[in-house]
């Protein structure tokens, strides 16, 4: 495995594999690698000729308030995972390779990054957007891979790829939760062995919605109470949104007459936790139905 720090050493990389028909895939990431990173760097090891795992902890997503300094950088286990997985090439560039002194442009994607995260972390998306571009710029992918549980980042990165042209293939892997359901982050190593006990309290929640929208409940705000009722069991679990939502806009419903997600954030303790689900309604799917019925008549 070839660790690549320079942009331009990157291009070059990736330029000489194009010109030998290679096709290339990108894991992005922020290191700290989990099994949800493991899972995005095989199915891209299935998917393409050569990989790429992008290691960067970018600075232009986080706000002062948050926690860029205390970010875990495990740097050597990190490669050591991508070794054992047959990763191609990491790519570790310094902050000051990827935003040099006067860099200026900010690429944002104004209504999928207006609501729920983007309302909590307002410069977020735009930093996400921007260094993804810069990602997809430098390594030149056919194939990129990010995973479910950043479902509002997946929206984000679909419509730029589209509305910037890019040619590239966004996959997105389904989220990888240990045992008790917690969905795998690499800020739950911050949790107190308290706070992780009470954790995945919080994907139940998400399930009890779902749960509740499968059988037949189709009114928003009837979920989501439902939701806040499993979480309010729970003192130290601080509700920051729970939605019910259009998959792909991310618009919040109020009958729910299609296919949902629900999307939601927590805060324990210090931790901010943040995780989705997509529920089925059997309404929708009965009025589909019944709409191509009427259609057949
Ligand atoms: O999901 C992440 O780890 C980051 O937001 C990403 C996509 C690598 C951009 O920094």
């Amino acid at each position: 495995m070839k660790t690549i720090r320079s942009p331009s050493a990157m291009t070059t990389w990736s330029d000489q594999l194009h010109r030998e028909g290679v096709v290339i895939g990108l894991v992005p990431t922020m290191g700290a690698l989990h099994d949800g990173h493991r899972a995005l760097i095989r199915t891209g090891r299935r998917q393409c000729d050569a990989l790429v795992v992008s290691i960067f902890v970018n600075p232009t997503q986080f706000a002062p308030t948050e926690d860029l300094a205390s970010y875990p950088r495990p740097i050597e286990q990190d490669r050591e995972l991508c070794r054992t997985e047959g990763v191609d090439v990491c790519f570790e560039p310094a902050a000051g390779a990827m935003y040099p002194k006067g860099f200026q442009t900010l690429v944002t994607v104004p209504a999928i990054a207006r609501r729920w995260e983007g309302q909590s972390r307002p410069h977020h998306f735009a930093g996400v957007a921007t260094v993804v571009t810069k990602l997809f710029n430098v390594v030149r992918p056919g194939l990129a891979f990010f995973g479910q549980k950043d479902y509002q980042q997946c929206g984000v990165v679909r419509q730029l790829v589209k509305d910037l042209n890019f040619p590239i293939r966004i996959v997105v892997c389904p989220t990888v939760r240990e045992q008790d359901g917690l969905a795998m982050s690499s800020r739950n190593v911050f949790l107190s062995t308290e706070d992780r006990r009470i954790a995945p309290i919080f994907f139940h929640a998400l399930q009890a919605g779902r749960q509740a929208i499968e059988n037949g409940l189709s009114e928003a705000a009837s979920v989501e109470a439902l939701m806040r009722k499993v979480i309010g069991g729970e003192p130290a679990i601080r509700i920051d949104y729970l939605a019910v939502c259009d998959p792909t806009t991310l618009e919040p419903l109020i009958n729910i007459d299609r296919p949902a997600v629900i999307l939601g954030a927590v805060r324990l303790g210090s931790v901010r936790l943040i995780d989705n689900v997509h529920a089925r309604s059997t309404h929708g799917s009965r009025q589909h139905r019944q709409g191509l019925a009427a259609r057949e008549d």
